[in-house]
């Protein structure tokens, strides 16, 4: 087997990694051409051949910060460099401590391997790093930072100095987990080609947002994620973010937008799915982009909505505290709606039928009144072509009390209970009859009787003249 060039140079990099406990191993899973491994040190490096042929790395646990260990292997390092042609699809360190200088320096060896993701989780970055700038590129994609202490490589303009402009060729970078407030401005202009950025679980505020987005920043972002941040005005982030005219989707959700008034803020055309689940919202009469195709308000204390969105294909509304599903506005393409977790007692198809694309609806989780009507159309749903999601596990009966907890595909009411209009109706009609008949014997009765006695008297009258 062809030893790849991409190996050698992991290989060389392991030997350099001191080890904190004595045993480790690297292990190899062939299917999914992966490595993982514990710390190496030199008793136990010939473990990382079993990984001769792996195409993704990870190195969980240890502390690379010794500088001593770096300058090692620099030539067996320089010379794989120069064959190394094959692409390692990912390098990822967990749990571990790394000086900047050792993060600057592997990013250096990884001048000549294409890597799409380099990944750091659970790490701590020590040291500072002050060297000059590097000529050449490394060829990374895609970068990592989730829960490290702090992110060298973006933090402050000296650090990122240090690495020339290797950023402007990033295509995708997540920051989360890590406290981050705001990127330099000067170093968000770097970002020429970043299409895909993710900042969720970090402490962003508008102004963080605003230094962080200022003119001239991320001039083809296309992905935004700000998920679970410190964003509180709706107004001011869609001020900030209105100028990418390329940007398709953001996620605003876990924010707390609960306090926010209404305001009118055009977002860009370009924006077509948005995600505002979890942000406390009780109106929805702030501006929502008007090409938006998969709109997730899900989560809020939302109890109506009167929205416009003519090319809307999927609207979440889950756990809310809607009562009805109609009207909503004007919806005329959608074709998957989510009402689960709401306060809704009772559906029928006409309001279904009103969404003429739908094609996909979720309404458990509501505290159904099982009346026979209602029962007979949700069963009626189900057998259409809409998919009705979690039917019919997930519809249960609120009331009447002598079902409730009962599946409403379960009940069966007797003709008796579901006709009760029908039986009064023709009791009382029965009851009528009756009575008009009973009248109407009486009436007989009582003329006969006249007419009888009348007889008797003029027979009385008669038999007095002769
Ligand atoms: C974040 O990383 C630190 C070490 O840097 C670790 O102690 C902590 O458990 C991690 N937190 C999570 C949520 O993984
Ligand atoms: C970034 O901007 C700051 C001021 O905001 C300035 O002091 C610094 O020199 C700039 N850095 C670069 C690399 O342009
Ligand atoms: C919106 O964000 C929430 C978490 O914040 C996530 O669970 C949900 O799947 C997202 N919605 C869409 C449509 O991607
Ligand atoms: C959201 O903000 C409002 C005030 O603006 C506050 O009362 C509320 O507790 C906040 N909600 C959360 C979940 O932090
Ligand atoms: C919904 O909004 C439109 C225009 O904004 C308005 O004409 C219509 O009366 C509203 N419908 C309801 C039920 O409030
Ligand atoms: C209700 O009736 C259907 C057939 O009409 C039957 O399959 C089902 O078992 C019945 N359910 C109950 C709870 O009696």
């Amino acid at each position: 087997m062809e030893i790849s060039h991409s190996f050698i140079v992991i290989f060389l990099f392991a030997q350099k990694i001191p080890a904190l406990e004595a045993q480790s191993v690297c292990t190899y899973d062939p299917s999914v051409r992966h490595c993982s491994c514990l710390p190496l040190n030199f008793n136990n490096i010939l473990s990382i051949i079993s990984c001769i042929s792996a195409s993704s790395f990870e190195f969980i646990g240890g502390n690379y910060v010794n500088a001593e260990y770096f300058n090692t292997f620099n030539v067996e390092l320089l010379q794989a460099q120069n064959e190394v042609q094959s692409q390692l699809t990912k390098i990822s360190f967990v749990n571990l401590v790394l000086s900047e200088d050792f993060l600057f320096d592997f990013i250096k060896w990884l001048q000549k391997i294409p890597v799409t993701l380099l990944s750091f989780e659970n790490t701590t970055f020590v040291g500072q790093y002050n060297r000059t700038p590097e000529k050449q590129q490394p060829h990374i994609s895609s970068l990592q930072f989730i829960n490290v202490s702090s992110h060298p490589l973006i933090q402050t303009d000296t650090v990122f100095y240090g690495l020339g402009n290797w950023m402007s060729t990033l295509g995708k970078l997540t920051v989360s987990k890590s406290n981050l407030k705001a990127f330099p401005c000067n170093i968000s202009l770097n970002f020429e080609f970043m299409s895909d950025l993710d900042l969720s679980e970090n402490l962003i505020q508008e102004e963080g947002l605003s230094s962080s987005f200022c003119s001239g920043a991320f001039p083809i972002l296309k992905i935004l994620k700000l998920q679970h941040n410190n964003l509180a005005n709706f107004g001011s982030v869609c001020q900030t973010l209105r100028k990418y005219n390329l940007l398709a989707h953001l996620d605003l959700s876990q924010n707390n937008f609960s306090s926010m008034s209404n305001f009118i803020c055009d977002w860009q055309p370009s924006l077509i799915r948005l995600n505002l689940s979890y942000t406390g919202l009780k109106h929805v009469d702030i501006g929502l982009p008007k090409n938006c195709e998969v709109l997730d308000l899900s989560h809020n204390k939302i109890e109506m909505l009167n929205i416009s969105l003519t090319r809307l294909r999927e609207l979440y509304l889950s756990y809310n505290a809607f009562t009805t599903i109609s009207p909503m506005g004007n919806l005329p393409f959608l074709q998957v709606l989510a009402v689960d977790g709401n306060l809704i007692e009772t559906i029928n198809r006409g309001q279904l039928q009103h969404f003429e694309h739908l094609r996909s609806f979720k309404g458990d989780n509501n505290p159904y009144t099982c009346s026979c009507s209602f029962v007979t159309e949700m069963r009626e749903i189900a057998e259409t072509d809409w998919i009705v999601q979690k039917w019919p596990e997930g519809y249960i009966c609120n009331s009447p009390s002598s079902i409730k907890d009962m599946l409403v595909d379960d009940v069966n009411r007797s003709f008796f209970e579901c006709h009760t209009h029908l039986l009064i109706v023709l009791i009382c009609i029965i009851v009528l009859l009756l009575s008009i008949a009973i009248i109407i014997c009486f009436v007989k009765i009582h003329r006969s009787n006249k007419t009888r006695s009348s007889r008797t008297d003029s027979r009385i009258s008669n038999s007095v003249q002769f």
